[in-house]
């Protein structure tokens, strides 16, 4: 269920440390996207845009998980970020920080609240 101001998961669609699930943000503009990854038991938000070059994290859909599933990584120059706060740890933007959105889970299901986003595109 989608509605203007938030965009809802049912928490069986996000595995842990797997594919991370896109969602639109079109208040923001028609490219502006976000996605939602489950890491140790936990589900975080994030803008999807790098904090070196504002491109999506993601080459292909969903895939926001380095192999080895411990950081999420960007696909154009391999910046690395802590899943769990989006720092990041490596790379060319080292130090910078990814865009957290407020995300919960509740009732097997999961509810980004997309205003949290407002500031970033302010
Ligand atoms: S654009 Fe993401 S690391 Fe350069």
């Amino acid at each position: 269920m989608t509605d203007n101001t938030t965009v809802s998961f049912s928490s069986a669609d996000l595995k842990e440390a797997d594919l991370g699930l896109r969602f639109k943000m079109p208040m923001y503009g028609n490219h502006a996207t976000g996605f939602v990854i489950r890491y140790q038991g936990k589900v975080y938000a994030y803008v999807n845009q790098c904090a070196h070059v504002p491109v999506e994290l993601d080459w292909q859909q969903g895939e926001f998980f380095t192999a080895t599933k411990d950081y999420l990584i960007c696909a154009t120059h391999g910046a690395h970020y802590e899943p769990n706060t989006g720092e990041c740890v490596m790379g060319p933007c080292k130090g910078k920080q990814l865009k957290p959105m407020q995300v919960e889970e509740k009732g097997q299901k999961i509810t980004v609240d997309l205003q949290s986003a407002a500031q970033y595109f302010a």
